[in-house]
C-alpha cells in the first residue's frame, strides 16, 4: 500500500519566481486598497516603534537631569501614546493582511474548484484524489502565510532594519560601529545556514505528503485493512513514513533554534560591548546617558527582524512551490468542451447512431474496435456480453465522458461534438454501474439534475420504479438523511434511487448500466412492470447480466471483446444459436425454449 513518492511535492523551486508571482498578482490586484491600507499602517507600527527608544533618550538626557517633574510626567506619557498608536495600528495592519490573504485564497479556490470541474474523465484517470485535495487545501493555505507572516513583514522588517540603522549613524557614529561590529558574522552564518534550512524544509514537506497520502488511502480502505487483518502491517508502515516526518521535522528544528540562538548571542555580545565602550565614553563625557539607554533600545529591535526574515524565506519558497502546482492544475486543458459555434436544437428525438466508433482509454490499448449501430428512436435495445467488453465504455462515448479515437456518434443525424455538451447531457440521462449518492436528503438526490422539481414529481419517479416503499419507512421519509456516497443505504437501495434520479431528469434518451442487477427478483419484476411504462416514447438503451431484464427489447446487441457479434430479437438470437444462445443456456440452465423466460427466479451468470 505504499505509494510512490507524489512527483510534484518533491519540486522545491526558487523562493521568488517572476514569472509566477505576475500569474498571481492578477488574484491580488483587487485587494489593492487593502494592501495600500496595510502598507499605511505598517509605517505607523514603525514610526510608533522606532520613536520609543528616542523617547527614552529625552526622557533621561532632559528632564530627569534637570529635575523637571512635569517634563518627565509629559515624555512618560507621550511614550504610553506611542504604545497605544502602535497597539491600534498593529491590529489593524494585521488584519488587513489577513483580510487580504484569505479574500485571495477564497477567490482562488474557487477557481480551482470551478475548473475541476470542467474537466474530463481522463485527467480524474490520471490524477489521484489525494494530490487534488492537496492542491485545494494545503497548497492554497500556504499561500495565506504568504500574507499572514509574509510580504507586509518583509516590507517592513527591511524598511526597520535600515531606519535602526540610520538613526543609530545619527545619534552616535562611533557607537554605531560597535553595534554593527558583528553583524557580518549573522551574515555569514545565514548564508551557510540558509542552504540547510531550505533543504530540511524541503524533506518536511515531503514526507508531509507521504503521510497524507498513506492516511487517505488507509482510510477509504480500513474495511479491507480490517477485513484481511492489516491493522498491525499498517500501523507499521505508518509508523515508518511518521518517524520519517519527525526526523526531518526534527533536522529542521536544529538548524532553526541554532540560528535563532546565535542571532540572541550575538545580540547580546553587542549589548556587552556597547556597554563596554559606551561606558567609557560616558566616563570622559564624550556620550550621554540617554543615549546609550537608546542604543540599547535600538540594537534589542534590530536583531528580531533579521531573524524574521530568515524565517519568511521559508515561507517564500513554499508559496512559490505551492504556486506552480496550482498554476499547473488551472493550466490543465479540458480535453472535451462544447464547440465554439454549436447550434442548440430542440428537444432531441432520440435517435443513436455509432459509426465505425474506435476508443482506447489513453495510451492503452484499444478497447473498442469499430463499432456501428442505429437505434431508432423510442427504440428500447439492450446490450449483453461479458465483463471487460465494453458496455459502459459505449455508454462514457455517448455521453462524451471520453471522445471516440475514430469514427463517429452522432443524435438525430449530429455528431455529438458538434452539440453543446450541456445540451447533450440533457437529452441523456444514465444510471451509472456504481450507484452514488450526495450528501443530503433523499430528495435532494432524486432531483439531483432538476433542482427544481416539485416534490409531486420527485414521489412519482421514486413511486415509479418502486422506490417508494422503502422510502416510506425511513424517519422523514423523502427528507431523510443520506449519508456520504450513500454510506446508509443498501446497494440495492442506491440502485433504486440512482433510477429515480434518472427518470425524474426526464431525458430523451435513457441508458442504464446494469439496471437491475442489485435487486432481489421481486423488486426487478416489479421494476420490469414499469420500466415498459417509463421507456415508451424514449429511447432506452439497457445493459444488463441477468437476462431476465432484457428479454423484452426490440433488439439485442451481443458485445465480445470490444465488437458487437450478434444483433436481433431475443427468439432470433436464440435461434442463431450463438453466444446469447449459449449464455442463455448458462443462465437458465436449460435448453433454450426459443421463448420469453417463464420462470424468473433464475440464478445471475456470475459476473
Ligand atoms: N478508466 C479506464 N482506464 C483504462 N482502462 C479502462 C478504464 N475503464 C475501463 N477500462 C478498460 O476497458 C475495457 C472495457 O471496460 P468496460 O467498463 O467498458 O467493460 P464492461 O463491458 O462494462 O464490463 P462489466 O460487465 O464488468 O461492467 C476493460 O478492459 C477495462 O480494463
Ligand atoms: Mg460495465
Amino acid at each position: 500500500m505504499s505509494q510512490p513518492a507524489q512527483h510534484d511535492e518533491e519540486v522545491l523551486g526558487k523562493a521568488y519566481d517572476a514569472r509566477l508571482v505576475r500569474r498571481m498578482l492578477g488574484d491580488i490586484a483587487p485587494e489593492s486598497r487593502l494592501i495600500v491600507l496595510s502598507v499605511g499602517l505598517m509605517f505607523v507600527v514603525m514610526g510608533a516603534q522606532l520613536l520609543q527608544p528616542f523617547l527614552f533618550k529625552l526622557l533621561i538626557d532632559d528632564p530627569i537631569l534637570r529635575g523637571d517633574r512635569r517634563g518627565v510626567t509629559l515624555l512618560a506619557l507621550s511614550y504610553v501614546a506611542t504604545l497605544v498608536v502602535e497597539l491600534a495600528a498593529r491590529f489593524g495592519q494585521l488584519y488587513s493582511m489577513e483580510l487580504t490573504g484569505q479574500n485571495v485564497i477564497l477567490r482562488l479556490r474557487h477557481r480551482v474548484f470551478r475548473h475541476l470541474v470542467s474537466l474530463d474523465s481522463s485527467f480524474f484517470d490520471r490524477y489521484a484524489v489525494g494530490r487534488l485535495m492537496t492542491r485545494v487545501t494545503t497548497d492554497i493555505e500556504s499561500l495565506a502565510d504568504l500574507f499572514t507572516s509574509g510580504v507586509v513583514s518583509l516590507l517592513g522588517d527591511s524598511v526597520k532594519l535600515l531606519a535602526i540603522v540610520g538613526i543609530l549613524l545619527w545619534l552616535d557614529w562611533r557607537l554605531a560601529c560597535v553595534a554593527f561590529a558583528l553583524t557580518p558574522v549573522l551574515f555569514l552564518l545565514s548564508a551557510v545556514l540558509r542552504g540547510r534550512i531550505r533543504q530540511a524544509y524541503r524533506d518536511v514537506r515531503r514526507r508531509i505528503a507521504r503521510i497524507n497520502a498513506y492516511l487517505q488511502e488507509s482510510i477509504s480502505g480500513m474495511l479491507l485493512v480490517q477485513l484481511f487483518r492489516r491493522e498491525k502491517v499498517s500501523t507499521k508502515e505508518f509508523d515508518v513514513i511518521n518517524s520519517d516526518h519527525r526526523d526531518a521535522e526534527l533536522s529542521s528544528v536544529v538548524y532553526e533554534s541554532g540560528f535563532s540562538a546565535i542571532i540572541e548571542l550575538v545580540g547580546n555580545v553587542a549589548i556587552a560591548l556597547m556597554l563596554w565602550y559606551g561606558g567609557g565614553q560616558i566616563l570622559k563625557s564624550a556620550l550621554t546617558l540617554g543615549t546609550l539607554v537608546a542604543f540599547l533600545e535600538y540594537t534589542s529591535r534590530f536583531f528580531g527582524p533579521i531573524r524574521d526574515l530568515s524565517g519568511f524565506y521559508a515561507v517564500l519558497q513554499a508559496a512559490m512551490a505551492s504556486l506552480e502546482r496550482i498554476f499547473a492544475l488551472l493550466d490543465e486543458r479540458p480535453a472535451i468542451t462544447s464547440p465554439t459555434t454549436a447550434s442548440r436544437p430542440a428537444r432531441s428525438y432520440g435517435r443513436i447512431e455509432f459509426d465505425g466508433v474506435r476508443f482506447a482509454y489513453g495510451s492503452g490499448d484499444e478497447v473498442l474496435h469499430g463499432i456501428s449501430l442505429r437505434v431508432e428512436s423510442g427504440e428500447r435495445v439492450a446490450i449483453v456480453g461479458a465483463t471487460g467488453s465494453g458496455k459502459t465504455t459505449l455508454i462514457k462515448l455517448l455521453v462524451r465522458l471520453y471522445d471516440v479515437s475514430a469514427g463517429a456518434i452522432r443524435i438525430d443525424g449530429t455528431d455529438i461534438r458538434m452539440l453543446p455538451l450541456s445540451y447533450l447531457r440533457r437529452q441523456v440521462g444514465v444510471v451509472l454501474q456504481d450507484h452514488f449518492l450526495f450528501t443530503g436528503s433523499i430528495a435532494s438526490n432524486i432531483a439531483f439534475g432538476a433542482p427544481t422539481l416539485p416534490r409531486e414529481r420527485i414521489e412519482d419517479a421514486a413511486r415509479a420504479v418502486h422506490a417508494s416503499d422503502f422510502i416510506r419507512r425511513l424517519p422523514g421519509d423523502f427528507s431523510a438523511a443520506v449519508r456520504e456516497r450513500g454510506g446508509n443505504f443498501s446497494v440495492g437501495q442506491k440502485q433504486l434511487l440512482s433510477f429515480a434520479r434518472a427518470l425524474a431528469y426526464d431525458p430523451a434518451i435513457l441508458v442504464l448500466d446494469e439496471a437491475t442487477s442489485s435487486v432481489d427478483t421481486e423488486t426487478e419484476l416489479l421494476i420490469q412492470g414499469a420500466l415498459g411504462r417509463l421507456l415508451a416514447g424514449r429511447t432506452s438503451l439497457v445493459i444488463a447480466h441477468r437476462l431476465s431484464t432484457i428479454v423484452g427489447a426490440d433488439r439485442i446487441l451481443v458485445m465480445h471483446h470490444g465488437r458487437i457479434v450478434e444483433a436481433g430479437t431475443h427468439r432470433a438470437l436464440l435461434q442463431e444459436r450463438g453466444i446469447y444462445h449459449r449464455l442463455y443456456q448458462l443462465q437458465f440452465g436449460l435448453e433454450a425454449p426459443g421463448s420469453g423466460p417463464a420462470t424468473l427466479a433464475s440464478p445471475e451468470v456470475a459476473s
